[in-house]
């Protein structure tokens, strides 16, 4: 049998780390955790609660209170599944905010630690190959142009009925990825151990079986 696979992929907003991440969990039967999922989750409360996003005494509060936890795929925010009300542009526009303050940051690694303790697993984030999981079996940090990034982006939030613009993604995205990567705790850096894979021009497909092949040695 098979030891314990430990795959960690990271990568800016948009460069299909998810899509990316769930496609390889179903290949090489894994359990797929989405961290930026639960940084979204808590944002979603602060927004509900009416919780200045930038207060973090409060939002420090707020996660005292708060259950977050993943149940057959679904995420969960204080038993309520909440994997479409996360996805909404008023969540993605706050959550760097929320993800930037550091003991929300400790309270989300030590989460995660446990939650990829138990089995085999890809997780996917921004600091898993760096900092959550730096023991990972295989690290892969997943990128696009902004560009590309933001046409991903407007496709989905169109399809799924929400009002905005070109422009307008491709705007929040270099915001989201200055937040990122220039924040103080952990920001997304590329592990030195870490496969690089540019999706700019290649089909999910094409980068799936990039890097099923690196895992499998072919
Ligand atoms: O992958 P995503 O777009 O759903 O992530 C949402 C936000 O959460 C993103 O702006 C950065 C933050 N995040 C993080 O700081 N660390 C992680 N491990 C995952 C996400």
């Amino acid at each position: 049998m098979r030891e314990r696979l430990v795959i960690a992929i990271d990568g800016p907003a948009g460069a299909g780390k998810s899509t990316i991440a769930k496609k390889i969990a179903k290949i090489l039967k894994l359990e797929y955790i989405d961290t930026g999922a639960m940084y979204r989750a808590l944002t979603l409360k602060a927004i509900e609660e009416g919780v200045d996003p930038e207060d973090t005494e409060a939002i420090l509060e707020l996660i005292g209170s708060t259950s977050i936890y993943f149940k057959d795929n679904h995420i969960y925010l204080d038993g309520t599944r909440v994997d479409e009300e996360i996805r909404q542009n008023i969540v993605s526009r706050n959550v760097s905010k929320i993800a930037k303050i550091k003991e929300v940051r400790e309270k989300m690694v030590e989460l995660q630690r446990e939650l990829a303790k138990s089995g085999s697993v890809i997780m996917d984030g921004r600091d898993i190959g760096t900092v959550v999981l730096p023991d990972a079996n295989y690290k892969f940090f997943v990128t696009a142009s902004v560009e590309e990034r933001a046409r991903r982006r407007y496709k989905e939030l169109i399809e799924s009925n929400q009002k905005v613009t070109y422009d307008q993604v491709l705007s929040q995205i270099k915001e989201r990825d200055r937040i990122d990567s220039t924040r103080e705790i952990s920001p997304l850096q590329k592990s030195p151990d870490a496969y690089e894979i540019d999706t700019t021009n290649k089909t999910i497909e094409q980068c799936v079986d990039e890097i099923v092949d690196i895992i499998e040695g072919r």
